[in-house]
């Protein structure tokens, strides 16, 4: 039997952590979305085209490290306001969503596009100045020499293109649970997810 759990939310709002930990909580498997426009923006910072780049990804690209950066978060939601780019992965995810056992899947659209009939959706916002200040710590673990005030810049250019775009924007579906982890420790927030999940199952 299926069971999908739809987490939407921008950049570093704490909707990843939340999805990983909810995956292991229920034993399901767990889909970051945003690796896939992440994957398509990587190779369209090498030249190729971004519809193509999405036709031909393979599972196997969602695996490169350099997906984190920057420049290649830019890239993606700059293909991901592509609309043929956008129809283009919705198979492999809806698929992902319905497989047997229980899936989550994190993103932008999944409780609005791609799985709409999503048993449980969340939807996971915190402040910007938090945001940048947890995605700053996270880049730095990783090496990347950022600032916090460079990670606020670009999380709200994108935010800014993620919500403003025509197809799939960002925003909470009408059923969606919205969890504000602005004041909340990340502990606290997987609690939160994990008490109205099991209350839906
Ligand atoms: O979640 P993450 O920051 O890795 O996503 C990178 C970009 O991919 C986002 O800024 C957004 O433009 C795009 N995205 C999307 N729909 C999703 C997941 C990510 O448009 N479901």
């Amino acid at each position: 039997m299926s069971f999908a759990v739809a987490i939407d939310g921008p950049a570093a709002s704490g909707k990843g952590t939340i999805a990983r930990a909810v995956a292991a909580h229920f034993g399901f498997l767990h889909l970051d979305t945003g690796l896939l426009y992440r994957a398509v923006g990587r190779q369209m910072l090498d030249g190729v085209a971004a519809l193509k780049a999405a036709e031909m990804l393979t599972p196997d690209r969602l695996d490169d490290p350099s997906l984190r950066h920057a420049d290649v978060a830019q890239a993606a939601s700059k293909a991901a306001a592509i609309p043929e780019v956008r129809a283009a992965l919705v198979d492999f995810q809806r698929a992902f969503a319905r497989r047997d056992g229980g899936a989550v899947l994190d993103g932008r659209d999944i409780g609005t596009v791609i799985c709409p009939d999503a048993e449980a959706k969340l939807f996971v916002i915190a402040a910007p100045e938090i945001r940048a200040h947890r995605r700053c710590a996270e880049l730095r673990a990783s090496g990347f020499d950022v600032t916090e005030a460079e990670v606020l810049d670009d999380l709200r250019a994108r935010d800014e293109r993620d919500m403003n775009r025509a197809d799939a924007p960002l925003k909470p579906a009408e059923d969606a649970l919205m969890l504000d982890t602005t004041e909340m420790s990340i502990n606290d927030a997987v609690a939160k997810a994990v008490a109205v999940i099991e209350k839906l199952r």
